[in-house]
C-alpha cells in the first residue's frame, strides 16, 4: 500500500463513525474526500420547530468549582399536537448525534408524523460540542481548540445533558407525569438505547434505529461492516461487485503511469489531478455511504439521491453502453452519489466543507467510541485489510495527543452477553436494524424479552423507520412502522394503567 496520505483534522466523521482507510496502513486518515459534498442542500428555514436554548451545566460529574460552568445547549421543540400537562400526555425527545440538529429533524419524520396521533409534544436537542450548542461561549475555535477543552464532549455527559433538559422542561410545563419516550438513529439511536438503561424513571421507554451499540471489539467482528456493503453491491449483480473490487488495483496501477494522472482527471471529472490514495477514498466513500442510505423513496440524507441508490450505481456500471471501459462505469457510479442533482461542474477532491457539523466526532472516536469496522476480507468489495487497534492508538495520540480508553463503553454501557445481561433487566426498547445498512452488523437482531423488541427489515437502510414517511414506502417500511407504533402503545397504556394506581 502507498505511504498515508497526510492527516488533517474534520476528516474522519460522522455518524459513520466510519472512519477506517482501507487502502492506508494508518486507519482514521480520511482524505477530504470523505467529508460530505458540500452540494447538500442547507438547512430548511421553515423547519416546523421553536427553537429554544437551555443553560447547561458543563460538566455533570465534577464539583470543582470551575466545571460549574454553562454554556448554551439548543433544542427544537413543536407544541402543536401536544394533548397537555393535564393529560398527561406524552413527551417525544430526538437524542441528538454528532451532527446539527436541524439536519437530524429534517431527517427524522417519525416523531412529528405520529405526534398527532399519540397527541405527543415532540423535542429534538442537539449534542453538546454539535451545530449552535458549543460550550465556551459558543466558540467553536476555542471549544475545538484542545483536548482540555474537547475533554467535556463524552456520550455520558451528552446523556446527562439530556436528563437535565428534559427534567427541567418537564417542571416548567408542569408535566412531571407526562411519560417520555426517546428516539435516535445511528449514534444518536445508541443514546436512546443507553438513555432509557440508565435514565429510566426519565424515560419509558426508547426507539433505538440503527444503533450499533455492538459494534465493539471481541463482540461484533471488524468484518461485518464491510461483508454487509459488499453483499449490498453483489445482490444487485455480480459485474457490479467485480468491477468495483477491480479498480482500486486499476486505479493504482493507472496513476503511476506518466498519463495516468491525467487520464484518471479526465476520466472522472476531477478539478484537478489527485493522488490515487485521494481517488480511492472518494470511491470508496460514495459505496459505503451509498449503502448506508439505500433508501426506498429519493432522499438528501448525506447527499441527494435516487430511490434505491445502489441499484442505480449498479445499473451504471452494468450498463452496455460504457463498453469496457471501467472508468466510464465507475464514473457513473460515483455521478449517482456524488452529482445526482446535476449541478456539479467538476468534483474537488479537496473539499473538506462539513455542512453538517459532523467534524468533533474524530474526538469521540479517539477516545471512548471505539467502533471497528475497517476490516475486510479476501470476498470484500475492497481490498483485504486488518483492523488494528493500534493504528487507532496511534492516530489518537499523534493528531490530539489523547489515547483512546479501549474497553469503556462495554465497561460503562455493557455489550457483552446483551441477551443474557438484559433480559432481566432492561425493558421497553426496540433495536430497528435494516439488514441492508453496514452497521446493522453492530446492532441488536435479536428478541430479547417481550419488551425489548428486535425488529429487523431485510430490505431497510440507516434508520429508514425514522424518516418522514413516503406515498411510495414499500409495504415492508409501512409494517416497520405499525408495528413500532403498536409496541409504544402498548407501553403507554401499561404506563397509565400505573399512574392510575399508584
Ligand atoms: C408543528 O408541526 C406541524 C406539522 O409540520 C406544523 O404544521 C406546525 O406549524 C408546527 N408547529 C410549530 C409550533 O412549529
Ligand atoms: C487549550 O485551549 C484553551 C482555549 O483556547 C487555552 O486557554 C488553554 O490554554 C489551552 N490549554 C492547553 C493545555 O494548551
Ligand atoms: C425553564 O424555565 C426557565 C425560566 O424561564 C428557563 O430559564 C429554562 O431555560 C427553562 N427550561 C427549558 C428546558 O427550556
Ligand atoms: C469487451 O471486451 C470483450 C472481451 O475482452 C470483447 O469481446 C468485446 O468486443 C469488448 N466490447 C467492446 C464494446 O469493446
Ligand atoms: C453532473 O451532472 C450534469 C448533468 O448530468 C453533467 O452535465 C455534469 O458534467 C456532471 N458533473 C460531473 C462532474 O460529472
Ligand atoms: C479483545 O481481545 C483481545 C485478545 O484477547 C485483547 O487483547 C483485547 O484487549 C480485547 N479488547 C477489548 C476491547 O476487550
Ligand atoms: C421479535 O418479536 C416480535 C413480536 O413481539 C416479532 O414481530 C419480531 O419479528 C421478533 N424479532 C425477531 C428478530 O425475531
Amino acid at each position: 500500500m502507498a505511504a498515508a496520505p497526510s492527516i488533517s483534522l474534520s476528516i474522519f466523521l460522522f455518524l459513520s463513525l466510519h472512519f477506517t482507510s482501507s487502502f492506508s496502513k494508518i486507519p482514521l486518515s480520511f482524505p477530504s474526500s470523505l467529508l460530505l459534498r458540500p452540494q447538500s442542500s442547507p438547512i430548511d428555514p421553515l423547519l416546523p420547530y421553536q427553537t429554544s436554548f437551555f443553560t447547561q451545566i458543563l460538566d455533570h460529574f465534577n464539583f470543582n468549582p470551575q466545571s460549574y460552568q454553562s454554556f448554551q445547549q439548543r433544542y427544537l421543540i413543536n407544541d402543536t399536537y401536544w394533548g397537555g400537562a393535564a393529560h398527561n400526555s406524552p413527551i417525544f425527545v430526538y437524542t441528538g448525534n454528532e451532527g446539527n440538529i436541524e439536519w437530524f429533524a429534517q431527517n427524522t419524520g417519525f416523531l412529528l408524523q405520529y405526534a398527532p396521533h399519540f397527541r405527543a409534544l415532540v423535542v429534538f436537542i442537539e449534542h453538546r460540542f454539535y451545530g449552535k450548542s458549543i460550550p465556551f461561549g459558543g466558540d467553536e475555535d476555542v471549544a475545538n481548540s484542545n483536548s482540555s477543552m474537547l475533554g467535556y464532549l463524552s456520550s455520558t455527559q451528552a446523556l446527562a445533558d439530556y436528563a437535565t433538559l428534559i427534567t427541567d422542561l418537564k417542571k416548567n410545563l408542569s408535566a412531571v407525569d407526562s411519560p417520555v419516550l426517546v428516539f435516535g438513529g445511528s449514534y444518536g439511536g445508541m443514546l436512546a438505547a443507553w438513555f432509557r438503561l440508565k435514565y429510566p424513571h426519565i424515560a419509558l421507554g426508547a426507539l433505538a434505529s440503527s444503533a450499533p451499540i455492538l459494534q465493539l471489539e471481541n463482540i461484533t467482528s471488524p468484518y461485518a461492516f464491510n461483508n454487509i456493503v459488499t453483499q449490498d453491491f453483489k445482490s444487485e449483480s455480480q459485474n457490479c461487485y467485480s468491477v468495483i473490487k477491480e479498480s482500486w488495483h486499476l486505479i493504482d496501477i493507472t496513476s503511476t503511469h506518466p498519463q495516468g494522472p491525467q487520464l484518471l482527471r479526465k476520466s472522472f471529472k476531477f478539478c484537478k489531478e489527485a493522488e490515487a490514495e485521494s481517488i480511492k477514498n472518494w470511491l470508496s466513500t460514495a459505496i459505503i455511504y451509498t449503502a448506508m442510505t439505500d433508501y426506498p423513496t429519493p432522499s438528501n440524507f448525506l447527499n441527494p439521491l435516487p430511490a434505491y441508490p445502489v441499484k442505480q450505481m449498479c445499473k451504471a456500471i452494468d450498463d452496455p453502453r460504457s463498453g469496457n471501459d471501467s472508468f466510464t462505469k465507475l464514473y457513473g457510479a460515483a455521478n449517482i452519489y456524488y452529482n445526482f442533482t446535476g449541478t456539479v461542474t467538476c468534483f474537488d477532491l479537496d473539499d473538506d466543507s462539513d455542512p453538517h457539523d459532523l467534524g468533533d466526532w474524530s474526538w469521540q472516536a479517539c477516545t471512548e467510541m471505539i467502533l471497528p469496522t475497517g476490516g475486510n476480507t479476501k470476498e470484500s468489495i475492497f481490498p483485504a485489510s486488518t483492523w488494528h487497534f493500534a493504528d487507532r492508538f496511534q492516530f489518537c495520540k499523534t493528531f490530539f495527543d489523547v489515547e483512546p480508553r479501549r474497553i469503556w463503553i462495554p465497561t460503562h454501557f455493557g455489550g457483552h452477553n446483551i441477551e443474557r445481561v438484559l433480559k432481566r433487566f432492561g425493558s421497553n426498547i426496540i433495536f430497528f436494524n435494516g439488514l441492508r445498512d453496514p452497521w446493522s452488523g453492530g446492532g441488536v437482531l435479536k428478541n430479547i424479552s417481550s419488551t425489548i423488541i428486535a425488529i429487523v427489515a431485510k430490505e431497510g437502510a440507516h434508520h429508514v423507520d425514522l424518516r418522514f414517511s413516503n406515498p411510495d414506502d414499500p409495504k415492508w417500511l409501512k409494517d416497520v412502522r405499525k408495528q413500532e407504533v403498536n409496541i409504544i402503545e402498548d407501553w403507554l397504556s401499561q404506563y397509565y394503567l400505573d399512574l392510575a394506581q399508584y
